[in-house]
């Protein structure tokens, strides 16, 4: 993927809390393309952070698309929250979705973008029958549940794979990464056809400003 081709999602899970609004705009302003929300429940991820709250929140100071990870178990009770408190793109894992085509087609039909997770185990076969329904798909580049892991070296791979899924079925959705992507793994992701970077501590935790730091990430100097 050419850097102009690659989005930035900062994940904000890695911002400081006590000052999460501005933490946002200061990201946008860096040239962001999407806020990631990562929303865990305690059940389906051992960690519990943001719910739709949140959401509202940020929704109310921005208008830059607000893209949620739903890392909860039962998604289908959790849908309208979400997209009645702004969420822009709603991301299910296909772990936890029983009926990911109805999952999806509630999505899109509430004016959202639909986004399907695959955990590292998880093969990208799995959407196969559902492509049509999927303008996002995401391959977890870490076991889902916390920032600053390291990046699973196989992931490039089943990016490929990915990748070469979306283009035999003409699919424009997008091919997101997450988890572990910094300066050294980026290259790595885009060229396998990544084109959103998900990346929290490599952005809020870089000890470089946000203006160098993200077009870094999208393979470019500042
Ligand atoms: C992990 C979350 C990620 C996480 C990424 O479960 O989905 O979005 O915040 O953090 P880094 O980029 O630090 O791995
Ligand atoms: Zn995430």
């Amino acid at each position: 993927m050419a850097p102009d081709q690659v989005k930035v999602a900062p994940s904000l899970l890695s911002a400081d809390f006590a000052r999460l609004g501005d933490q946002a705009q200061a990201v946008l302003d860096a040239g962001a393309d999407y806020l990631h929300v990562d929303a865990m429940d305690g059940r389906f991820v051992p960690n519990l952070t943001f719910g739709a709250p949140v959401v509202e929140a940020l929704d109310a100071i921005t208008d830059a698309p607000l893209d949620c990870h739903l890392m909860v178990r039962e998604p289908d009770d959790r849908l309208e929250e979400f997209l009645d408190a702004g969420a822009d793109i709603v991301t299910v894992h296909a772990e936890a979705a029983t009926h990911l085509n109805r999952t999806l087609t509630r999505i899109r039909d509430a004016g959202a973008k639909a986004g399907v997770a695959l955990n590292p185990h998880t093969p990208v076969g799995v959407v196969r029958n559902v492509v049509d329904l999927v303008d996002l798909l995401l391959v977890m580049t870490v076991n889902p549940g916390f920032s600053g892991q390291d990046f699973i070296e196989t992931s490039p791979e089943k990016v490929r794979r990915a990748r070469q899924l979306l283009d035999e079925h003409d699919s424009g959705a997008e091919l997101q990464v997450d988890g572990g992507i910094g300066p050294d793994t980026s290259p790595r992701v885009r060229k396998a056809g990544a084109n959103v970077l998900v990346a929290g501590s490599a952005v809020f935790g870089a000890g470089e400003p946000f203006e160098q730091r993200i077009p870094r990430l999208r393979g470019r100097q500042a």
